[in-house]
């Protein structure tokens, strides 16, 4: 059984470690009164569950540094678990070949309900969810689209849809109210980014775009019922768009990643099947989509929540590029990745048995004090970074490049734009455990 799962149920019964002691063990600081108020739990179990309360999701981050400190290599037995929260720790781990992703074979043995569910077959059978050798052929394949030649290429088309997307945000807000800027920029410019780099002509991009959203879904480890009949359904829906959309460039090849994949398997020795092709498509799209929405996102909102920061990009727009870099590390989009032991393991000084299902919390590594100075502080200027938001090791992130050119794109268009960009009401964030996301955004570009 997926450890993950059983999230959801465990959360109600904890409480948040900044408010009370609830089952943990409970201490008092030194420098603190006895009996005041904000009692710190030692617990480290009690700890790492509070980053998925509610208010732990807001702000996982002083939980995340007090379990660095305490247990950076933490078992959890609620949700059986190695939980790691070092970067150095998190980097080994990704790139140790014996830390394996769980796979469709690791689904089909810990899944009771198995592949009842299109959703879980396809993410599961996927490149990211592949290990040594399918994944090398796989990724071989898909490789061949995200070369630097075809990323700068795409350059211009980021560039002109940011452009229009500003546009038709600056006519909504011209009147000097507020707009989602999620709904008419953060969405709309990864899909169209990614339908571009797909190949899916423009005029059919808006259809799956909330097919998209749904499929998303699966990359929750948290899932209702609802939740998997919306990805199910968005699967079946998004998998036959992309197999008539092979048949199409078939018969009339374009640029785009669905020529290029029916162009390398006419030369493969061990060809992949039309529905591995049409899969491959749905999971660059369902991994390059909402995951960028994210970093724009969080991106714009730490620029406006460190005026001091927004202003050092406003006189440089140069800065862009570091600023997305920072904001990548300072709150990143991707919270956490699993892995599986296929042998008994050393990690952190701590045993971990064969078999054991390992966490990566990237957004603890991005934070780790031994790696960055003063890991809080959000600093546009910050140099030599090091980032495991995109992860690291076999399954690093394709689309890193293409996410960064669409962050850069957007911020320095954006300061030059907008001088009085703000935000105008309360932003909403995604009751997410893994994707960290605003579901509203709302701003205004008129002071
Ligand atoms: C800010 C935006 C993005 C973030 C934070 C992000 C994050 C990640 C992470 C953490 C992984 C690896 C997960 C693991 O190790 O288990 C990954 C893999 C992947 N990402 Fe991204 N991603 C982003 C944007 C994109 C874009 C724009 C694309 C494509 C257009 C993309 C395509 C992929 C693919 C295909 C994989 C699988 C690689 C493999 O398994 O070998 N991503 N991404």
């Amino acid at each position: 059984m997926n450890s993950f799962l059983l999230i959801k149920v465990l959360i109600s019964s904890f409480v948040s470690w900044r408010t009370g002691c609830g089952r943990g063990v409970c201490s008092v600081r030194p420098g603190m009164h006895e009996g005041q108020q904000e009692a710190i739990l030692v617990n480290p179990e009690s700890i790492l569950l509070s980053t998925f309360t509610p208010d732990g999701r807001k702000d996982p981050y002083p939980a995340l540094s007090e379990l660095r400190k305490i247990a950076p290599v933490h078992y959890s037995r609620a949700l059986d678990s190695y939980f790691l929260t070092r970067f150095d720790d998190c980097h080994a781990a990704l790139t140790d070949p014996h830390l394996r992703t769980p796979d469709l074979e690791w689904y089909d043995r810990e899944v009771s309900a198995g592949r009842e569910h299109p959703a879980a077959e396809f993410f599961y059978s996927s490149m990211l969810r592949a290990n040594s050798p399918l994944h090398d052929r796989m990724r071989r394949m898909v490789g061949a689209e995200f070369t630097a030649r075809r990323m700068a290429a795409l350059g211009s088309t980021v560039e002109e849809l940011t452009r229009e997307l500003l546009d038709t945000f600056a006519d909504a807000t011209s009147g000097g109210g507020a707009a989602n800027f999620q709904e008419m920029v953060g969405y709309p410019l990864p899909v169209g980014v990614v339908g571009a780099l797909i190949g899916v002509p423009r005029d059919e991009q808006e259809r799956f775009y909330r097919y998209g959203k749904d499929a998303g879904r699966v990359l929750e480890p948290v899932r209702s019922p609802e939740d998997w009949a919306r990805a199910d359904l968005a699967v079946r829906t998004l998998r036959e768009y992309f197999a008539e959309l092979l048949r199409r460039r078939r018969a009339d090849p374009a640029d785009g990643l669905a020529s290029t994949l029916l162009t390398l398997r006419r030369a493969a020795e061990e060809p992949l099947t039309e529905r591995e092709l049409a899969d491959m498509l749905l999971l660059v799209f369902v991994a390059g989509f909402e995951t960028t929405t994210s970093l724009l996102g969080l991106t714009l909102f730490a620029l406006l929540s460190h005026p001091d920061q927004l202003a050092l990009v406003g006189r440089d727009p140069a800065l862009a590029p570091a600023a997305v870099q920072e904001s990548l590390r300072w709150d990143t989009p991707v919270r956490m990745t699993e892995r599986v032991a296929a042998r008994p393991l050393e990690i952190g000084g701590v045993a971990v048995p064969e078999g054991a299902n390992v966490t990566t919390v990237l957004a603890a590594a991005n934070r780790d004090p031994a790696c960055h100075e003063d890991p809080d502080a959000f600093r546009v200027r910050r140099r030599g970074t090091r980032l495991l938001s995109f992860s690291a090791g076999p399954h690093f992130c394709l689309g890193a490049a293409l996410a960064r050119m669409e962050g850069a794109a957007l911020v320095r268009q954006t300061v030059a734009r907008f001088p009085d960009l703000a935000l105008a009401g309360p932003a909403v964030r995604r009751d997410s455990v893994s994707l960290r996301t605003f579901d509203v955004l709302p701003l205004s570009t008129r002071a």
